[in-house]
């Protein structure tokens, strides 16, 4: 009852910018031993009509300038920083939080394959070992490739679907001390972490476009509708684009 109340009030939170969120942050670790998981701050940039990428999947710059130092704050806020295999793929990101202060976040990618090409440049930084989430059912050449150029591979269950069981990554994330992570895509990822109702923060950067591209909420996920809402949403212009910062609630809860 009186973690059901605590987690509510934590809910009930408004975020206006990045000093709330640094403060939200700054309970983390008892957010971690209270809920077995790490904070979630799910954070993208879309267009206006709710694109995050071309249709063909593939990369746009959706963010200026000031958003984008943004997203870098917000990465050094955070413990880890967790993308899809789709986002390696097609990005190659280091996923560094670039020109802001502070340390960088540990670099995590759902790969249930272990398809991270061993040249990646995310592989490539000097004293980081991203960790590779994957299937227990890779094959052993594949583990051991990945771990000789730079990463560290690390078997989690996986769901009916087959794809990375997120409660149990959610708890082996929690036992490596993670206390807070910054979840930033691609499309299905966002889509998986929102229909399992994990994401304590939500931060979107909206750019003046319309594309047509890659909805954010993947439509070929599910037949359920998300019924989110974002609660207490505070709006913020950074250069030419529209940041909205919001605690998630969904209908139901
Ligand atoms: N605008 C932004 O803020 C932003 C941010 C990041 C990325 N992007 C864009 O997003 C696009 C990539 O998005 P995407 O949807 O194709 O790929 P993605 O979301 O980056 O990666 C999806 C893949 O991750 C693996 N995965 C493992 N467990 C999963 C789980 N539980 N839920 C979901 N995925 C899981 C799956 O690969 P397996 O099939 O191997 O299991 C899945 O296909 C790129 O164009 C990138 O530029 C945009």
């Amino acid at each position: 009852m009186e973690k059901d109340s605590t987690d509510r009030a934590a809910r009930d939170r408004s975020v206006r910018g990045l000093p709330d969120l640094n403060a939200l942050l700054s309970e983390a670790a008892e957010f971690r031993s209270r809920q077995g998981r790490p904070f979630v701050v799910l954070s993208y940039a879309q267009s206006v009509d709710g694109s995050i990428a071309g249709r063909r999947r593939e990369r746009i710059r959706l963010s200026g300038a000031e958003s984008m130092h943004l997203t870098y704050s917000i990465r050094a806020l955070c413990d880890g920083i967790l993308v899809g295999i789709g986002t390696i793929l097609t990005d190659d990101p280091r996923l560094k939080a670039k020109q802001a202060d502070g340390p960088h976040p540990h670099p995590i990618v759902l790969d249930t394959r272990l398809r991270t090409p061993p040249a990646a440049r995310l592989l490539q930084r000097p004293g980081v070992r991203p960790w590779l989430i994957h299937a227990p059912a890779v094959s052993p050449e594949r583990v051991c490739r990945l771990s000789r150029s730079g990463a560290d591979p690390l078997p989690c269950s996986v769901s009916a679907d087959g794809r990375i069981d997120l409660p149990a990554l959610m708890r082996t994330l929690a036992d490596r001390a993670v206390n807070s992570v910054m979840v930033e895509g691609g499309a299905r990822v966002i889509t998986s972490f929102l229909r399992q109702r994990l994401a304590d923060v939500v931060i979107v950067t909206i750019s003046p476009q319309l594309l047509g591209g890659l909805p954010v909420i993947d439509p070929d996920e599910s037949d359920r509708t998300l019924d989110l809402h974002l609660d207490h949403p505070f709006y913020q212009t950074l250069g030419r684009d529209l940041v909205i910062w919001s605690c998630p609630r969904w209908t139901d809860a």
